[in-house]
């Protein structure tokens, strides 16, 4: 056709009435790669609409059957990784391997998903009167959970196909629809994905998929009077949103300053690792990066040149090539990230690495010696730069980590496992990792942030419960 791809709602692909597309640059080439459609309010209004109406069906639809469904999902994605990977490397520029596992992990979660849901949405609770003061037994109450209605997904570019089904999965089998607004960079990968529910044969309506841009239908589905539930993972922008939402469970996963905090004692050669792998995959393009080293100065050298080591023998360049170090998503953010490392260059940050950039591709670097005025000890770059700061105490990390606006993860280096707990304790964070850089994963696992790292939490038990409400029934005797 016209080369735009079209949008999903109501079981069908269509072009938008707007004739208008929103281009998507491929990071590595700064070309166009892909259009997807712009749509407009009114084609929002209708697939928010035909959600409502295909969730009243859905939700008396067996749970079993829906689990089916889901399972039936799960396979057809998992068949379809390689397409949709390859979506993934052009759009967001992400590692070869790693698109792979990006698919196939979203395959895992939503079959994972699927056995959750029929465990604890296949059983409710009985209560009985005569154990608050006053009462006799003459009370019997009978609680369910039953869904929400419409649930809105907006995940973002670093994982347009997991962070979408992580928010679908769980919306499905507990008996909601879903409204999915995926992101510009990563909107492709994001319909391939939804064309294998739409082959797993959903019922129409019960998912769609709306592209375009943020300043013409953002405000208008977020506020959306028939949206019943926000699960929104990303920037700022989630702040704004929670603002706006109305009277609804909002899930929001904003971002993160994930310290690393390491003690004298601890094996620094797993630190180092840690440091590397947390810091670098995936360029530093994850909530759960590690965002800034505070390690005890009398270990500092010592791991700074085991980091700097590793550092070295990163692979830069293209995502086809599974190069470890691939371009940042847009070239806003590549600008973004140069300018925190020319603020630490100008307030006498020492430069482990020489800062090299070309278009959006930036080489991996490690600061040492970051100071408290430099906004790298606070920002968060998204990319592959890494805040050292030396401290002189345990006190002195916990107190930059809780110091910080956000608070997702953390992590803790040491050999003594009653400090570690302590020093968990303290912080200030959703999730804490003793010896081992934050992850999200594995996705059963609660995730959750404090402060403005986000509201709630997730992982796939508490999404389907987050995604539902107790119904109460009481019967009274006479
Ligand atoms: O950045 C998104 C966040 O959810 C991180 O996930 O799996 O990289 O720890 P993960």
């Amino acid at each position: 056709g016209d080369g735009v791809f079209r949008y999903y709602s109501d079981g069908e692909w269509k072009a938008s009435a707007s004739g208008k597309s929103v281009p998507i640059i491929n990071p590595t080439t700064r070309s166009t790669h892909f259009k997807v459609q712009a749509c407009t309010q009114e084609e929002v209004n209708k697939i928010v609409e035909s959600a409502r109406a295909a969730q009243k069906l859905w939700a008396k639809t067996p749970l079993w059957k829906r689990a089916e469904l889901l399972h039936r999902a799960a396979a057809i994605l998992k068949e379809h990784k390689a397409p949709i990977a390859e979506c993934l490397v052009k759009e967001i520029a992400k590692p070869a391997k790693d698109a792979v596992t990006e698919v196939v992990r979203s395959g895992d979660l939503i079959s994972y998903c699927a056995e959750e849901g029929v465990r604890i949405l296949g059983e409710g609770k009985f209560l009985v009167s005569d154990s608050f003061p006053g009462n006799e037994r003459t009370k019997y109450c009978l609680t369910s959970k039953i869904p929400l209605g419409v649930v809105l997904a907006i995940p973002p570019f670093n994982y347009p196909v997991n962070l979408a089904v992580s928010k679908i999965a769980p919306a499905l089998i507990a008996g909601n629809s879903i409204v999915l607004k995926p992101p510009t960079q990563g909107a492709v990968a994001a319909l391939h994905m939804v064309h294998c529910f739409h082959l797993a044969g959903f019922p129409r309506g019960l998912i769609s998929c709306v592209t375009g841009k943020g300043s013409e239908i953002g405000d208008f589905l977020t506020m959306h009077p028939s949206v019943s539930c926000i699960s929104f993972t990303g920037g700022d922008t989630g702040i704004a949103i929670s603002k706006k939402a109305g009277m609804i469970p909002l899930q929001m996963e904003l971002g993160g300053k994930d310290a690393c905090i390491i003690l004298e004692d601890a094996d620094i050669d797993l630190a180092a690792a840690n440091v590397v792998k947390g810091g670098f995959s995936y360029s530093g393009q994850r909530c759960t990066a590690v965002k800034v080293v505070l390690v005890m100065e009398s270990v500092a050298d010592k791991l700074v040149e085991k980091v700097n080591a590793k550092v070295q023998k990163l692979t830069i360049g293209a995502p086809e090539d599974d190069c470890d170090i691939t371009p940042v998503v847009t070239e806003s953010s590549a600008n973004f990230i140069e300018g925190l490392v020319m603020d630490a260059k100008q307030k006498g940050a020492t430069f482990c690495q020489e800062y090299r950039r070309e278009g959006n591709l930036i080489w991996p670097l490690l600061l040492d010696h970051v100071q408290p005025d430099m906004r790298i000890a606070w920002e968060e770059p998204f990319g592959p730069v890494l805040p050292v700061i030396r401290i002189n105490s345990v006190e002195e990390g916990i107190h930059h980590c809780n110091a910080s606006n956000f608070g997702l993860q953390g992590c803790i280096f040491t050999r003594d496992i009653n400090k570690a707990i302590l020093i968990s304790d303290a912080m200030e964070t959703g999730t804490v990792q003793i010896n081992s850089a934050p992850a999200r994963g594995p996705d059963h696992f609660p995730f959750q942030g404090v402060k403005d790292s986000g509201i709630g939490s997730q992982g796939i038990t508490n999404s389907i419960n987050m995604m539902t409400k107790i119904k109460s029934t009481v019967i009274n005797l006479p």
